[in-house]
């Protein structure tokens, strides 16, 4: 009999669950949770008594799966994601956390930097590690640790001993848009997220609302404000724009038919006219988002606007040459008045609450009062089951003094911006909470 097998049976249950055992919690089957003793812990799983229920959800979201229901694929992810936390033990998950996730990150970044994922992927052959080094000009020896981690966390395929292969992972890997992400959370980002515990501590543990006192210039040992750092940096300010260029590809956009109903409360009742502005992008980045909407609704009238800040904008090439680049830095007068709308995504997030309204404030004399909207597209935490990716995002955040914000936060944020929420759109079905808040003048 294991060891585990006989903890099971000494507790009278077997897998663990039913047993009263899950780590932290009572179970539903038993009134008084038994603590784990420290010879259980390394061996109990996180949460026995979810694991029946997983599985049966697992094996119909699968079936929804195979049968091509769009929704599926995301509920069987996050199923599967659930199963592996049920099952792992408190010192798999420890393991995970501590060890698996900070050396993973520096492997991915490292094969970034010296091309690996390129060579990996030039063809579907298996390459040997052998290969990979002369491709890449490193040391056999430490290419083939990487290679071991890489292959171990499911980053490369292993297709026999000391011989890989490229996966979808990686051949997205081999496009900047994708692969500056891991550089870019290293020079701009990371140290900030790792002080942010000392930070903390530091403030007596209050939330942080001044953006040049944050965990990221006690990381980076800087006093700069973070989109200072990124001005002065023209590495940082290419991978950031990139990044931002691919963050919510495949999310549902409230361009989209079923979220925003662009046609009725956009397009109708625009002033027609060859010189008037249907929509402004007001830090915009590089244009992603009004390509999109150029190619989602090629056929609306009106002028498309780009502004970003001087450093951003001439970046923002190759663009449909009916997208108009203005740079316009948003502390200062808008300079665009009267226009059907102005939008903001992912902008108002990383200003606290007083600098939002600096940027609102300059914005409202360029409104005209029952034709001008703003249209907000930002994340909508709700108050329960918050998606990991959007907590995440919150806490980069918290980071450089910002956040995410809730639907309370908002009304009472734009509220004293002297705007008014006509309707906050969720996309159906939406896993994450990006939102498109629509406003107008109040
Ligand atoms: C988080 S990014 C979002 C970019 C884009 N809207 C998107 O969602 O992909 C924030 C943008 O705000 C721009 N920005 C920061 N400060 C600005 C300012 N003072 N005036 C105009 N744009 C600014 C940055 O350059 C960056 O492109």
């Amino acid at each position: 009999m294991t060891e585990l097998a006989a903890i099971q049976s000494k507790n009278g249950h077997a897998n663990g669950y039913a047993s009263g055992h899950s780590n932290g919690t009572a179970n539903s089957h038993s009134k008084e949770a038994s603590p784990l003793t420290n010879d259980q812990i390394p061996i109990s799983p996180s949460a026995p008594q979810d694991v029946p229920g997983l599985l049966s959800q697992i094996a119909s979201h699968g079936d929804a799966f195979l049968g091509i229901d769009p929704d599926a694929r995301l509920k069987l992810l996050e199923d599967a994601r659930a199963l592996v936390n049920a099952l792992e033990t408190p010192r798999e998950s420890m393991i995970r956390y501590c060890w698996a996730q900070s050396t993973i990150y520096a492997a991915i970044e490292t094969g970034v930097d010296i091309e690996l994922f390129h060579k990996l992927s030039l063809s579907d052959k298996p390459k040997s590690a052998a290969e990979l080094a002369e491709d890449t000009g490193c040391d056999p020896f430490m290419l083939s640790r990487l290679l071991k981690h890489l292959a171990a966390m499911d980053v490369i395929g292993e297709a026999g001993p000391d011989l890989y292969r490229r996966t979808g992972f990686t051949i997205a890997l081999c496009s900047e848009k994708y692969s500056d992400g891991f550089p870019l959370m290293t020079r701009r980002f990371t140290a900030g997220i790792h002080a942010l515990p000392a930070y903390l501590k530091k403030n007596g543990y209050r939330n942080p609302t001044n953006p040049t006192d944050t965990a990221l210039q006690l990381g980076f040992n800087t006093d700069l404000h973070f989109f200072e750092t990124v001005k002065q940096d023209p590495v940082t300010a290419k991978q950031f724009n990139n990044h931002m260029s691919i963050y919510s590809l495949g999310r549902p956009s409230w361009m989209d038919v079923g979220f925003f109903p662009v046609q009725e409360r956009l397009i109708e009742g625009s002033n027609t006219t060859n010189d008037n502005v249907l929509l402004i992008d007001m830090g915009g980045s590089i244009g992603h988002d009004l390509s999109e909407f150029k190619r989602k609704w090629p056929d609306a009238p009106g002028r498309l606007i780009l502004q970003d800040l001087p450093t951003v904008a001439c970046h923002a090439q190759g663009l449909d040459p009916t997208i108009e680049v203005m740079p316009h830095d948003f502390f200062t007068p808008q300079p665009v008045k009267g226009a059907r709308a102005y939008y903001m995504h992912s902008v108002l997030h990383d200003w606290p609450d007083d600098m939002c309204r600096k940027i609102l404030a300059n914005l409202i004399p360029a409104l005209r009062p029952g034709y001008s909207k703003v249209l907000i597209n930002e994340n909508v935490i709700p108050d329960k089951g918050a998606y990991w990716e959007t907590t995440s995002l919150d806490l980069i955040m918290m980071t450089i003094g910002s956040g995410e914000r809730t639907e309370r936060h908002w009304y009472t944020l734009l509220e004293s911006a002297r705007l008014k929420i006509i309707k906050v759109w969720t996309a159906p079905a939406q896993k994450g909470e990006e939102s498109l808040i629509e406003c107008e003048l109040a």
